[in-house]
């Protein structure tokens, strides 16, 4: 497959079939540190916006409203939409208490320019079929000066822990989570996703030929995960 072609069909199939088991799932192969990095970006929306300041939030790909949720907690004076094109990953996140959901695609958002102070996306961009594409529909329902936020998986930079991730991501991760799910295909696919998606500065390159400027890579874990921050242009 050409490196940006996530066929969409197969993404929303994939997660539809994992929905019920998507959270615990994600907790137990990560043993519990997604749940640390979602936290930390919501904090960075929260300091964004500032305590107790009303804002709109979205979160792209939201899911079964991981990201969403914390940023729901963090920022209890914001209003909090979670968007995603699989409704059963949407109706999981509604059951979890995200106060407000939309089905949409992540390429074609049915919102106005500039509606949003922040825009989030976790685990979402890597499987979206263009990325660049998804980064400036996100730039585009941004105000200017807004922030964007991308939490997702990278390869780390040492060789010994690549060389260790690797294995884990390839051999260890499909046969655990297609025991846990009966979906080991996905799971073989998340592996994939990760080698061809871009990070560190591959990524903040991407992100400010999208139409933001100031891009900032975090590496998370020793560099397995990394956050992304940036300000939509014109602020
Ligand atoms: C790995 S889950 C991430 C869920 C959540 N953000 C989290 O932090 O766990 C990826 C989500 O991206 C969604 N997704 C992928 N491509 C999309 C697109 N083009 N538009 C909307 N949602 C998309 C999938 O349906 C899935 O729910």
């Amino acid at each position: 497959m050409p490196a940006q072609m996530q066929d969409p069909e197969y993404v929303k199939g994939a997660f539809a079939e994992i929905a019920d088991r998507y959270v615990v799932t994600n907790h137990v192969l990560s043993m519990g540190v997604d749940v640390l990095w979602r936290r930390r970006v919501a904090s960075m929306v929260r300091d964004f916006l500032g305590r107790g300041r009303a804002g709109r939030v979205l979160d792209v790909a939201t899911g079964t409203g991981d990201l969403a949720l914390e940023t729901q907690k963090k920022c209890p004076d914001a209003s909090v939409v979670g968007a995603d094109f699989c409704e059963p990953m949407l109706e999981k996140a509604r059951g979890r208490g995200l106060r407000e959901t939309v089905v949409a695609d992540a390429l074609d958002l049915p919102f106005a320019d500039g509606e949003f102070d922040a825009v989030t996306v976790g685990f979402g961009l890597r499987n979206m079929a263009d990325w660049g594409g998804g980064l400036r529909e996100m730039s585009r329902v941004l105000r200017p000066g807004g922030m964007l936020a991308v939490l997702d998986f990278s390869l780390p930079r040492g060789r010994l822990l690549r060389r260790v991730y690797r294995a884990y991501l390839h051999r260890v991760l499909p046969r655990m989570a297609g025991a846990m799910t009966g979906k080991r295909d996905a799971y073989e696919y998340l592996g994939g996703t990760i080698e061809r998606f871009p990070s560190g500065e591959g990524m903040c390159a991407l992100i400010a030929e999208s139409g933001f400027v100031d891009p900032v890579a975090r590496a998370l874990s020793g560099g397995i995960a990394s956050i992304y921050s940036a300000a939509r242009a014109g602020g």
